[in-house]
């Protein structure tokens, strides 16, 4: 296949700065980076690939001229990251939150539509919130919890309606990612307990939580469906679930001790906590050919490993 320009908006976060560095070498051969620095990570740009011709761009979403861009540097497929992400205080910044995740996520469909350039768009699993059985993309009783959530869902109905305008696009429900990368954050649940674990703070587990399963996706796993779909061009319009494993609270817990015995662990009420209880179903993007090969022990093994000069 013809190698692209590939465009990744939210470059320098937690999933941009691991799959710039392996993103596939088959489908892209070229980047551009575009980040506001709103997550201030200028580490996730140190020591690229020298073999990937790279050019950052520190732009807004909201206020990028989009088709200058995507003309300028020939973008031949646009995988859209940037976000406001930290979904539990989101609640405190819900304009902010819809104006990035939706606003933003329409100026650059738009262009790409206008180009005819596909677009990856990366939703979350938490769009189906409280669930009694196992979901897939065929659930229409979706839930969402948050502001981000509902922006993310937003975000999804918006580019449904732009298939029949001719946008070529992918929505991937992604699972809530665990794994080390340069531009990583720990403010989601395998990655906060395990710096927590490291530090020696206790963790604070909701009873009801502990065998609730949730979805989870192995960061290895997440940029490796990125490489699926830009390499297969698979921007069908679709909308995949993409989950390494679902996993109960106990699970994660184990998982973390087996590194770090000595972590203490309380158990508190909470009567909300059904409402975070879903297990997501992936046949769908298997059935394509795609298999997640991640691991939970091993993702929290690589971070402790990086964090080990600390640890308590
Ligand atoms: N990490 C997860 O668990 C997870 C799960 C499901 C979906 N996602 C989605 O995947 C995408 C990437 O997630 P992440 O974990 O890398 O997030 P992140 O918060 O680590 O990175 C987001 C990046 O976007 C940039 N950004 C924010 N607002 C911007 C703006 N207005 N203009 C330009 N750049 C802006 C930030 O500076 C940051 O570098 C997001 O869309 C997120 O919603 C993530």
């Amino acid at each position: 296949m013809n190698k692209k320009t590939i465009l990744v908006t939210g470059a320098l976060g937690h999933i941009g700065s691991r799959l710039i560095r392996d993103i596939s070498r088959t489908a892209a051969g070229r980047i551009i980076l575009l980040d506001n620095m709103e997550s201030q990570r200028y580490v996730s740009l140190f020591d690229l690939p020298g073999d990937l011709g790279y050019r950052f761009l520190e732009a807004d979403i909201r206020t990028s001229d989009f088709g200058t861009i995507l003309s300028e540097y020939q973008i031949g497929a646009v995988v859209h990251l940037a976000a406001l992400t930290d979904a539990a205080n989101s609640a405190g910044r819900a304009t902010e939150v819809m104006d990035v995740n939706l606003d933003g996520l329409k100026r650059v469909a738009e262009a790409c539509r206008a180009a005819d350039i596909p677009l990856f768009f990366p939703s979350t699993t938490s769009v189906y919130g409280s669930q009694a059985e196992r979901v897939d993309e065929t659930c229409t009783e979706l839930k969402p919890q948050s502001p981000y959530a509902e922006s993310k869902l937003a975000a999804e109905q918006y580019l449904a309606g732009q298939k029949a305008n001719g946008l070529r696009f992918v929505v991937c429900r992604l699972g809530t990612i665990f794994g080390w990368s340069h531009g990583m954050r720990f403010h989601t649940a395998v990655n906060k307990f395990t710096w927590q674990a490291i530090n020696g703070t206790p963790l604070t587990v909701w009873k009801t939580a502990w065998r609730q399963k949730r979805p989870y996706l192995d960061l290895g796993d997440c940029v490796s469906a990125i490489n699926f779909i830009l390499e297969r061009d698979l921007f069908d319009g679709e909308i995949y679930n993409i989950v390494t494993e679902n996993h109960t609270v106990e699970e994660i817990v184990g998982a973390i001790k087996a590194f770090i015995p000595s972590l203490q662990v309380s158990y508190v009420d909470s009567p909300i906590m059904n409402q975070l209880s879903y297990d997501v179903d992936d046949a769908k993007i298997r059935a394509k050919g795609f298999i997640p090969h991640g691991d939970l022990h091993k993702g929290i093994g690589d971070t402790v490993a990086k964090l080990k000069e600390i640890m308590h």
